[in-house]
């Protein structure tokens, strides 16, 4: 055994006191003790499943000067994310095969946790030939960052059908482009009234009518969410979505896609978060610069930030007691690792050795100076957080302290296997 780590760990569904024995990247045993290996007491701090983001815009290759996947990962590391699932919407966007084989080639060595690559999926996309490399397909019914846009119903019939065939599953930004306005925005009020969420709400009953399996990404509204019972779909839910809204402080900063909405919406989603209602927790990381967002409301780009600091955010929450430690791991951990197939997700023997170590007491508050992210701003500077004490990533540390401790361990979930 190459290192056993001992504490009060997360297993089969409840905190207790275990040693971990892992060998070759992987959990190998789970006991009471065990001896005879390099072996890290941590006494009463406690030993989470690392978490899956699957929803994160790391800009590379392209966008380099928002994001990259080096920045991004550490970002990942430093918030407990042991695992990031990325979108497609860089440039050139990841819709052929060649295009991803260069994001490959453009990333290649870069990370510092693991990843998996989302296809984007138009009309022309190569899905047949990227599927065997891709960890999942990405299909945008609402224009956002990027032209990766899909707004006939027959095209993503199309789409849906041949991502099926596939066994990938296809995340959905769910906004009808139809009922999308584009009057002039000045504030983030202006911002909803153009996205309102009769948007979402039809965009879930358009893609009702698919026969594939079918992820919501970052759920925004109460209608939406309601909208979502009647279905199978699997859905995200985003920090932003359950903590701000549109009377946040921010201007442009906050502005999003789906928008920041009313406080009725916000505090539904926590609700049905919290009491585990929604499948994961995603935080679609969506940099920009801060010279993006200083642009006029109207012209500034949307997207925040957000895969460093949700889960220790959601950690926070948790010493709290407003969110139940079973919750949290089941839609950080749990359930992005069985919707995207992963080795990963729990403390279990066979799995990848990818955890986190906390300390509940050391509540602090989220400060810019302390983040990797490139983009250099948060919308959620000043809110109470608990960043890991230790990340690890197949059984290596990669963070102590909020200092990297390792090397660039990161490799493609996918191409691993
Ligand atoms: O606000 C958003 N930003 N929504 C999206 O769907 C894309 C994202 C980005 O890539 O910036
Ligand atoms: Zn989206
Ligand atoms: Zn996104």
């Amino acid at each position: 055994m190459d290192l056993v780590v001992e504490g009060r760990a997360y297993i089969r569904g409840k905190l207790g006191h275990w040693a971990i024995g892992i060998e070759d990247g992987q959990i190998v045993k789970i006991a009471r003790t065990i001896r005879g290996a390099e072996r890290i007491d941590l006494g009463n701090k406690l030993i989470l499943p690392g978490a899956i983001d699957p929803h994160v815009h790391l800009r590379d290759p392209g966008l380099t000067d928002k994001e990259d996947f080096s920045t991004g990962t550490l970002a990942a590391a430093h918030g407990g994310v042991t695992t990031v699932l990325d979108m497609p919407n860089t440039l050139p966007p990841t819709i052929s095969l060649s295009n991803l084989l260069e994001k490959k080639e453009a990333i290649a060595g870069k990370a510092w946790v693991d990843y998996g690559l989302f296809g984007g999926c138009t009309p022309k996309t190569e899905i047949e030939e990227m599927a065997p490399m891709v960890v999942g397909f990405k299909v945008f019914m609402g224009s956002s960052t990027g032209r990766l846009l899909v707004t006939e119903d027959s095209d993503l019939n199309k789409i849906a059908s041949r991502v099926k065939r596939t066994g990938k599953v296809l995340s959905v930004h769910a906004e009808d482009e139809d009922l999308i306005q584009f009057n002039e925005e000045k504030t983030l009020t202006d911002h909803l009234q153009n996205r309102p969420s009769a948007a979402e709400v039809s965009a879930i009953h358009r893609l009702s009518r698919l026969d594939s399996k079918i992820n919501i990404c970052h759920i925004s509204s109460a209608e939406g969410f309601q909208a979502l019972e009647a279905y199978p779909f699997t859905k995200e839910v985003t920090a932003h979505h359950m903590i701000l809204d549109r009377e946040s402080e921010g201007g442009a900063y906050l502005k999003v896609n789906p928008p920041l909405r009313t406080k009725d919406d916000r505090l539904t989603l926590f609700q049905a978060f919290v009491s585990g209602h929604i499948d994961m927790l995603g935080s679609d990381h969506a940099p920009h610069t801060i010279e993006d967002k200083e642009q006029e409301f109207d012209t500034a780009p949307s997207g925040v930030p957000g895969v460093e600091t949700t889960v220790p955010m959601m950690l926070a929450l948790m010493k709290r007691g407003t969110l139940p430690i079973e919750v949290l791991i089941r839609a950080m951990a749990e359930r992005p690792a069985s919707i995207f197939n992963l080795n990963k997700g729990k403390l279990e023997v066979g799995l990848d050795a990818d955890f986190m170590v906390i300390d509940p007491r050391s509540i602090s508050r989220i400060n810019i100076n302390d983040l990797y992210s490139k983009c250099n701003w948060s919308p959620f500077e000043g809110k109470e957080a608990i960043f890991p004490k230790m990340v690890f990533v197949r059984g290596e540390s990669v963070m102590e302290d909020g200092e990297l401790t390792g090397d660039r361990v990161g490799r493609d979930v996918i191409a691993a296997r």
